[in-house]
């Protein structure tokens, strides 16, 4: 068939769709680029929050429109959203033929035949999580960066997360399956690779014959990429030797994704975070001693089931303490089936959107201060992109701040110096070190 993957929702959800594509391709189906084109179309979903399940449902109805219109074409769900009973309720609803969980990938080539040759029976399902998963190798990548997915699922139970029902639990990869993919990507010219896990810390945890992620990291950065990041690091499996190995290799980067939730304890307990909120800054502290110029992001959900203003004040000055130069901020959304749905009550709309606003404000604020520190500065930025309208290269520094130069003077995609001239909260505008030409320092797959 000709087939089409929309993807919402994280990085490892990007990850498996191109897992999903080169299934496919292996299963003799052809792949094309626009969804119109396709006659099989999946949806690659997430359910983490409310926001991108309703864009899914947005799209089943426009999908449901046009079929009803005479478009003929075959509808999967995959990702997170089919895992869940939520998915299978919208697949009757909206008349999806295919149910293929994110643990299922490997049976989506059989779960198309099977729909072809008993047309009209209803559902195809595959919903099981298939250990076997992890050892499939993606095609190498066509760009200059690349995510490698080292462990999937997640063990942990934040009473708020959808998460652990979703991709299942928490295993990791074969040691010489991630060293495998990483170089095969590192051979197909990619620059830049970034680890995938929900929890990365707790990679080999579970499995004596598995080094633990320090060593894992370590091993990566050794392949030779100019860069390697890695995403996320939850803070009760943060060890001092993973930030001494970020330390300790140029390549890696000096930036890390730490999920805070809340600077309340009160609240940080009510969604089962196993740690408190001193010891997050302790680590916070450990790492801005040991890596200078790191860049620390992290996620906060205000308006958590029970948050009462102070528990917000000591959400506010816990951001304030940790410095946080990029933040992801979201509002509580009550997911069916998580523990904090089914014991807690959800607050008041009005209120959780007014806290949002004011965390929003107070990090802008922040963002605007630390990268206005870093005008006339020059970092090393990897340039793969275009902004939307074309008149600038976008890339990232070592330290993943977002960094724009203008188009014409960028020659081709790479790893180039820039002296940053302008900063607002999001990104860095800054120009190439030595002018349009000669600047380019391009480091190229050796
Ligand atoms: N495994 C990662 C994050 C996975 S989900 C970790 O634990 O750090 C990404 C982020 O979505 C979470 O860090 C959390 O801030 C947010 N999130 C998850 N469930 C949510 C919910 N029900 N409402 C609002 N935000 C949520
Ligand atoms: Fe969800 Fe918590 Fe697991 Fe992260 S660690 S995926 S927030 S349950
Ligand atoms: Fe969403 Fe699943 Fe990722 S719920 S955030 S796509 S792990």
């Amino acid at each position: 068939m000709r087939a089409h993957v929309i993807t919402f929702g994280c990085q490892m959800n990007e990850y498996d769709t191109h897992t999903i594509q080169s299934e496919l391709v292996a299963g003799g189906h052809e792949l094309v680029s626009q969804p119109l084109d396709a006659d099989l179309l999946l949806l690659n979903t997430c359910a983490v929050r409310g926001k991108p399940v309703e864009k899914v449902i947005s799209l089943l109805g426009d999908l449901r429109k046009q079929r009803a219109a005479g478009r003929e074409v075959t509808l999967g769900l995959m990702g997170c959203l089919a895992q869940l009973d939520e998915g299978r309720d919208l697949a009757e609803k909206y008349g999806v033929d295919l149910l293929v969980g994110p643990g299922a990938i490997t049976d989506l080539v059989a779960a198309v035949a099977e729909l072809e040759e008993r047309r009209g029976a209803g559902i195809v399902e595959r919903l099981r999580f298939d250990p076997g998963l992890h050892d499939l190798l993606p095609p190498p990548p066509t760009g200059l960066s690349g995510f490698l997915t080292i462990m999937r699922g997640c063990d942990h139970h934040c009473t708020y997360c959808i998460v652990p029902d979703t991709r299942g639990p928490e295993v990791s990869r074969p040691v010489e399956s991630v060293l495998r993919e990483a170089s095969a990507m590192r051979a197909a010219g990619v620059l830049e690779v970034t680890l995938l896990g929900q929890n990365v810390n707790s990679y080999g945890l579970a499995d004596p014959s598995l080094p633990r992620f320090p060593a894992l990291l370590r091993m990566v950065a050794d392949l030779g990429f100019p860069r390697v990041k890695f995403t996320t690091s939850h803070p009760m499996n943060l060890t001092s030797d993973l930030i001494d190995v970020i330390a300790e290799h140029p390549n890696v980067c000096n930036f890390i994704h730490l999920p805070m939730q809340s600077g309340s304890d009160r609240v940080l307990r009510r969604m089962a975070r196993e740690y408190r909120i001193e010891r997050y800054l302790e680590i916070v502290r450990e790492v801005r001693a040991k890596i200078p110029g790191v860049v620390i992001s992290t996620d906060i959900i205000v308006g958590f089931p029970g948050e009462t203003e102070e528990d917000f004040q000591a959400t506010l000055a816990a951001a304030a303490e940790a410095g946080f130069e990029q933040a992801f901020m979201f509002m509580y959304s009550a997911r069916p089936g998580t523990p904090s749905y089914k014991h807690f009550e959800d607050m008041p709309r009005p209120l959780k959107v007014e806290r949002l606003q004011r965390l929003i404000e107070e990090q802008k604020a922040r963002s605007l201060r630390a990268n206005e520190l870093l005008v006339g500065t020059q970092l090393r930025v990897l340039v793969n992109d275009l902004s939307r309208d074309s008149r600038h290269a976008v890339g990232h520094s070592d330290q993943n701040h977002t960094v724009l130069v203008p188009a014409e003077t960028v020659h081709s995609m790479g790893v180039v110096q820039v002296t940053v001239t302008s900063a607002t909260p999001h990104a860095l505008y800054g120009e190439l070190e030595g002018g349009a030409h000669g600047g380019i320092e391009l480091v190229m797959a050796s």
